[in-house]
């Protein structure tokens, strides 16, 4: 997965990501619109800071980013330094890139449908996998002990090491010395593991089976209950449907009325209705986890009540 996706030639460094999926970032504008409500939140609890830090942790072609500063109030955006992280250098106009995580932030760190591109290892009892599912090496004490805790199975049963994801997330968090760091990713909690393995790949907007010689993207779903507590006891985990709801997105239609005495503006409040029930549909992007871990704020936030 590491060689497909990150060796030389490899899927994420020659390929845009939106030219083969699409992530909350890119389904609407409202996605953006939401985080830099929670930004602002985020820098009032700061007291406005002189420099507030805004990170995109794989960053993709700065998508977000871009859509994020054009929603941020002007007193805001002219202190925000924004930098996005990616694992072949950008070069974008205002947004500093680097390969490798900022540290001592203040502000916000983001990370987008990262952490399920953050490869790792399958296994079934006891051992890895290769990647025509056949069993290897036994598996090592760390990976050993992350299964007993985190992913109990049963014979046969091919379960998918968070570690991988764990230490990321925790490194990630860790870079925040005063702000939020905010995972969103699709995901399970040890209670609901997934049956069968969720590696999947994607290419030009298709799912089809992961290649794993760089023509496809490889995606697994996030053990989001072990990436929180790896970076540590103070963290909220919601659905994206209850965090959008709490930021003002939601999916609710225009009353009819408007359609009479403002027909341009309900034709406008219908598109955006739709565009937040896509970001919110239960069985879609809405069921996706919000993973935040605030980190020496004064005030609570009110998307973390
Ligand atoms: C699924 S894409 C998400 C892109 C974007 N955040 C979005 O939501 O549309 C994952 C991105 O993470 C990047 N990535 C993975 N591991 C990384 C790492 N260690 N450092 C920087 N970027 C990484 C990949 O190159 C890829 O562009």
């Amino acid at each position: 997965m590491a060689r497909a996706l990150y060796g030389p030639g490899g899927f994420f460094v020659r390929e845009r990501p939106a030219d083969h999926f699409r992530t909350s970032a890119h389904a609407s504008p409202l996605f953006a619109a939401a985080l830099a409500r929670l930004v602002c939140q985020v820098d009032t609890a700061l007291g406005a800071p002189a420099t507030l830090d805004l990170v995109d942790v794989g960053a993709g072609r700065g998508e977000l980013l871009t859509a994020l500063l054009a929603e941020l109030p002007p007193p805001v955006r002219a202190r925000v330094r924004p930098i996005g992280v990616e694992v072949t250098m950008r070069s974008w106009d205002g947004i500093s890139w680097r390969t490798d995580l900022p540290r001592g932030l203040t502000g916000v760190l983001l990370a987008t449908e990262w952490l399920d591109n953050i490869p790792l290892d399958l296994a079934r009892d006891g051992r890895y996998l290769d990647t025509g599912l056949n069993p290897g090496d036994p598996l090592s004490p760390a990976d050993a002990a992350w299964a007993e805790r985190w992913w109990p199975a049963g014979p046969d049963e091919v379960i998918e090491i968070g570690r991988t994801r764990d230490e990321a997330w925790a490194d990630a968090v860790a870079a925040v010395s005063a702000g939020l760091a905010l995972a969103v990713d699709y995901g399970h909690l040890r209670e609901h593991r997934p049956p069968r393995s969720t590696a999947t790949g994607f290419r030009h907007g298709r799912e089809v089976p992961p290649a794993f010689d760089g023509s496809t993207d490889i995606t697994c779903h996030v053990a989001m209950d072990s990436a929180a507590a790896a970076a540590g006891p103070d963290h909220v985990l919601l659905r994206q449907r209850d965090a959008l709801h709490r930021l003002g997105v939601d999916g609710r239609r225009p009353p009819l009325t408007l359609a009479s005495t403002d027909p341009i503006a309900y034709v406008r409040a219908l598109s955006t209705a739709g565009a937040g029930a896509e970001l919110t549909a239960p069985a879609g992007l809405g069921a996706h986890w919000w993973l935040a871990h605030p980190v020496a704020l004064p005030h609570p936030l009110p998307l973390l009540p």
